[in-house]
């Protein structure tokens, strides 16, 4: 069964795979760095390792690794989700919550569910406040602890779904796509927030220095240099936006878009689940 808070959380429908499921898995494209980046359960065990590890210092580093862009990224992925007030919005691999607490700012119920018992514990910390901090806004939100490719919800239990930087850390994008298609209601809409490769030389040219050299550096002085030095090599993990938007039609999902953020050092993938609304 799924742990964490249970207030207004859809009935579970099966038990959450943890690291059950046997997937192929996506395969990393890049040079001989990224061919030894780890697929199918093993990603999935190192992934969860990984966030269990930085989650304490996972929101500041976020900020400086993004140059305090990342939650201005997050708005523009709620704003791009298009619901109106009230609707129930699953965020998957809602981490430490900070998207959470978007939607519960634009008076959108959201349900966290996470991988990473680590991220989740840093999630609720956060919601209690102390350290001089403010609590999160996200404080009712229930959390679950599960596998985002096996959710243990029913099928159209939401109106809608979010991400934000988990696209790169499942296992199989695919099953993602399918699994978002399953939970989410026909006319219900995702966005999917990620980081991208911007197409400028220049951008691009910047943008590799920061990513592969001090977000490692800033990793390894502050947090755990391993983890920050798997991060921007999983950017491989990402398929060419054809095939993303491609994985996506397949799944289920109409009018998909792509909407570039930061001249496209981060990008969202916006779509509409297919079928008649209900009644
Ligand atoms: C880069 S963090 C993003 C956290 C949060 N969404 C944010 O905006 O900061 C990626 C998160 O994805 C979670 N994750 C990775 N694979 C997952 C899966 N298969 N199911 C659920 N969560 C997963 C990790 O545990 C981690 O918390």
């Amino acid at each position: 069964m799924p742990t964490g808070d249970s207030a207004g959380v859809p009935a579970p429908d099966a038990p959450p795979s943890q690291g059950g499921a046997r997937l192929a898995g996506d395969q990393p494209v890049g040079g001989p760095e990224e061919a030894s980046l780890p697929a199918g359960d093993e990603k999935r065990r190192a992934v969860r390792q990984m966030f269990d590890t930085i989650a304490g210092r996972y929101d500041v580093l976020n900020r400086v690794n993004s140059l305090g862009m990342d939650r201005y990224w997050r708005r523009r992925c709620v704003n791009a989700l298009d619901l109106p007030a009230g609707s129930l919005v699953l965020d998957v691999a809602c981490g430490t919550g900070d998207l959470c607490d978007e939607l519960v700012r634009r008076h959108i119920q959201p349900v966290g569910l996470d991988l990473s018992s680590g991220m989740l514990a840093e999630a609720r910390r956060r919601r209690a406040g102390g350290n001089g901090e403010r609590p999160a806004s996200s404080g009712a939100a229930p959390l679950v602890l599960g596998d985002a490719l096996a959710a243990p919800f029913r099928p159209a239990s939401f109106d809608g779904a979010v991400s934000a930087f988990a696209l790169r850390n499942v296992v199989d994008l695919g099953e993602l796509f399918k699994e978002l298609a399953r939970l989410v209601r026909p006319a219900g809409r995702i966005s999917l927030l990620d980081l991208g490769e911007p197409e400028g030389r220049l951008l691009r040219f910047g943008h590799g220095l920061w990513t592969k050299h001090a977000v490692p550096l800033v990793g390894s002085l502050f947090s755990d240099g391993d983890a920050y030095r798997y991060l921007p090599k999983s950017l491989a993990y990402l398929p060419a936006p054809e095939r993303v938007v491609g994985l996506l039609e397949e799944a289920g999902w109409k009018a998909v878009e792509r909407l570039l953020l930061a001249g496209g050092t981060s990008q969202v993938y916006v779509a509409t689940r297919a079928g008649r609304p209900r009644a």
